[in-house]
């Protein structure tokens, strides 16, 4: 598949089975998120691989933190919680480690971890598999990120669950990027007006 048909048809599958991304094609993925642009050259990405028994770690991690947000939450609510990372064979956690920098604000660093992960999300599928990107309320749930061995100022910016697609694909939803463009010709706007 060329770069361009990846990026066009990437799309997140509907469920996820094994066999996940062996290690040569893990490997691939990150080599793939490590180009993704860096203002500064700071490498602010980190990436956490979490596969077979310690998804399950996790899930008692994620339901943990749940239980301490919501305490009223029913043992339902938290087992659904605890299966989240069950749902793929394997999960890449992408964090920004974040530093102080003159020129390079936090947000700069946190898009430039989102990109690294948007290159492992479309090199999975160049390479056959699937994945897809979650977030949710564990991201910034400072006991999660302490059990992952992130600092509390860090970021995790997704859960990335990849695998073998499984399901029907949904039809790829609309490309057409026209409106969501605008040509700029020039004319320039007095202060006082509105958008
Ligand atoms: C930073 C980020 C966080 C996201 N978090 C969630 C999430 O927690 N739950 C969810 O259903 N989708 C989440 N999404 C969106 C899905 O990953 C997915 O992109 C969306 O459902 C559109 O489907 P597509 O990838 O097939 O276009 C997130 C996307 C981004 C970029």
């Amino acid at each position: 598949m060329d770069a361009i048909e990846a990026l066009t048809t990437r799309a997140s599958p509907a469920g996820l089975v094994a066999p996940a991304p062996d290690s040569a094609a893990l490997d691939r993925m990150l080599r793939a998120a490590m180009r993704a642009p860096d203002h500064g050259r700071l490498r602010p990405w980190h990436f956490i691989v979490v596969d077979g028994a310690a998804r399950a770690a996790l899930g008692d991690v994620l339901a943990g933190a749940l239980r301490v947000r919501d305490p009223d939450l029913t043992e339902a609510a938290l087992a659904k919680e605890r299966a989240k990372p069950m749902r793929a064979p394997l999960l890449v956690i992408v964090a920004a480690r974040l530093r102080e920098h003159r020129g390079v604000p936090a947000i700069e660093q946190i898009i430039a971890a989102g990109a690294a992960a948007q290159n492992i999300l479309v090199a999975a599928h160049a390479l056959g598999f699937g994945g897809f990107w979650r977030t949710g309320a564990a991201a910034y749930d400072e006991r999660v990120k302490h059990a992952l061995g992130l600092r509390a100022v860090d970021a995790i910016v997704g859960f990335l669950y990849l695998g073998t697609p499984a399901g029907a694909t949904a039809p790829l939803a609309s490309s057409d990027a026209a409106s969501h463009v605008s040509h700029w010709t020039g004319t320039v706007r007095d202060a006082g007006e509105t958008a």
